[in-house]
């Protein structure tokens, strides 16, 4: 899968453990940075890496913020993307199988190693359960239509 993986400065310890755990899983990682421990605004890093799913270029983003929430609020802007932070097994879990979340949002400041690690495994390899959940974000999708024309 080609995923897009950034981070502001609350994130970047964890942004790279992520990006080699991705790679040796074999998955096509771009890095969109922050590269240094300098304060950088996570609006600026979130539209690189929703911009690029919402494309179609990348599949999947991750996007680590300090609660992973201003990251979510900035990406979910862009056409077709469906960001929202995950805590907890059940929200990654349930974020694939029923919102076919493409953006995963962590915090970079409250969550260890190991959970975002199990995180990120569960929400690769949960597929989306479509049906229902289909035509609620077909819903959405259109909302997101209707309010780009007014
Ligand atoms: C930066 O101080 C902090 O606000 C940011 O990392 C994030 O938590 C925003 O939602």
């Amino acid at each position: 899968m080609r995923i897009a993986v950034g981070s502001d400065h609350h994130g970047v310890k964890m942004r790279l453990k992520l990006v080699e755990m991705l790679g040796s899983l074999g998955q096509e990682v771009t890095d969109v940075g922050t590269y240094e421990d300098q304060s950088v605004d996570y609006p600026e890093v979130a539209a690189e890496v929703a911009r690029r799913v919402s494309s179609g270029e990348m599949q999947r983003g991750i996007l680590i913020c300090g609660t992973g929430l201003g990251m979510c609020i900035a990406a979910n802007k862009f056409p077709g993307v469906r960001a929202a932070p995950c805590y907890d097994d059940l929200t990654a879990e349930l974020s694939r199988r029923h919102n076919d979340l493409n953006v995963l949002c962590l915090s970079g400041d409250m969550l260890g190693e190991k959970l975002v690690d199990r995180l990120v495994e569960i929400w690769l390899n949960t597929p989306f359960e479509g049906g229902r959940h289909a035509r609620r974000n077909e819903k959405i999708a259109d909302l997101e239509r209707r309010n780009g024309d007014s």
